[in-house]
């Protein structure tokens, strides 16, 4: 080799090593990588690293290029042997990254394709199977109870007029229940229902009497929430109406219910009442279902748990629904489903059956 091709050889090897000390951490993936010695986001990190070395290595501005344009300055007699050297470096460093390229794309590949694809094998999730709401399951034992006794079951509106909530059920202008402290009105002035009572008139303007029919149903009362209030509760309503129907029939029929609902031993209790739409109207108690009237924690230690109220139904009641009261009489009663839903549950706060915490809820399927 003469002196004028010296120079330039030792700029070649001085290429080749750079290239070799960065390439150096790719060696071990030159004969294939191992599926794991490596997560796929490490070979996707390193493949974008390999196409910059590539780009640094063997792109216009790299040593080797350089090392190209210095083939025509060498003596001509070098020029043949130092122009193959420059191409033997440059194939060496191209055929490293080539392979160092492959191996990381069949991993990175492989590994995209296990990451997506199913074991059969695995056991499968079973999704967690859900389940009424226990008012749900409340209000349905308790229609089960009324249409084997021959009730119909009536669905009504939540949103009703001054007539429906409150004149038709004889309730005077005036009355505390309208003040809007203890009802809830839309800015129109239409009122959230504070009772089943309402279906009763419904009813009797759509089926005529007699009828016998129960209404359960949400309601909504400006309450301050405490563990046996709530703002909005659900209530069922029953109204049977036909000729000689007494407070016999209301008696009989309620105590079947609760004969039916908490066992043949259980007792009813009438205590005289005041609704504007029954007279006479009485409250209605039965004896606690877990001490037989003895006194526990669940009935307070009384030996009897409210049910709700009931009467027979005033004149003007059914007059308002284009019933003669001369002809026929009737009785109707409204229960609480959520106090009725928490005794049987023993549930120390209503609250707890809005608050849709799947923990608890759970617990009644
Ligand atoms: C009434 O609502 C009458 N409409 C019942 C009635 C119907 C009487 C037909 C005569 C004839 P009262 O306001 O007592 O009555 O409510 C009935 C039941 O609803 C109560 O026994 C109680 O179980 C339930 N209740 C009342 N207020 C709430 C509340 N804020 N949260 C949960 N339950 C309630």
């Amino acid at each position: 080799m003469t002196e004028s091709a010296r120079e330039p050889t030792q700029q070649v090897a001085t290429a080749r090593e750079a290239f070799e000390r960065e390439f150096e951490r790719f060696a071990p993936f030159w004969g294939g990588v191992s599926a794991n010695s490596l997560t796929l986001k490490q070979a996707e990190h390193l493949a974008r690293e390999l196409t910059e070395l590539r780009a640094r290595h063997t792109g216009k501005k790299s040593a080797i290029a350089s090392c190209k344009k210095l083939i025509g300055r060498v003596a001509a007699e070098d020029r043949a042997s130092f122009g193959q050297l420059v191409q033997q470096t440059e194939a060496g460093i191209v055929k490293s990254l080539d392979e160092a390229e492959q191996a990381l794309k069949h991993f990175i590949e492989t590994a995209r394709v296990e990451r997506e694809s199913i074991d059969v094998t695995l056991p499968g999730r079973r999704p967690r199977p859900g389940h009424l709401h226990p008012i749900t399951l409340m209000r349905q034992r308790i229609e089960d109870i009324f249409v084997s006794l021959g009730y119909a079951v009536e669905d009504d509106r939540e949103i009703e007029t001054d007539f429906y909530n409150f004149d038709a059920l004889n309730i005077p202008e005036g009355h505390p229940a309208r003040d809007p402290q203890d009802t809830f009105y839309t800015t129109d002035g239409f009122a959230l229902r504070s009772q089943t009572s309402t279906v009763q008139i419904h009813a009797m303007q759509r089926r005529g009497a007699p009828v016998r029919m129960i209404a359960p149903g949400r309601v909504f009362r400006r309450d301050t929430p405490d563990p046996t209030h709530n703002p909005m509760f659900f209530q069922v309503e029953g109204l049977c109406v036909d000729r000689g129907i007494t407070m016999a029939h209301l008696k009989g029929t309620l105590a079947e219910f609760v004969h039916r609902l908490f066992g043949p031993e259980t007792k009813t209790r009438f205590r005289p009442s005041y609704f504007p739409f029954t007279e006479p109207s009485a409250e209605v108690d039965y004896s606690c279902f877990k001490c037989a009237g003895q006194g526990c924690r669940i009935c307070k230690f009384s030996g009897w748990i409210e049910l709700g109220g009931s009467g027979m139904v005033h004149p003007n009641v059914l007059r308002a629904a284009s019933v003669d009261p001369e002809q026929l009489t009737g009785f109707a009663f409204g229960l609480g489903i959520d106090r009725t839903c928490a005794r049987i549950y023993q549930l120390d706060d209503i609250r707890l059956l809005f608050e849709n915490d799947v923990r608890f809820l759970g617990q009644f399927s």
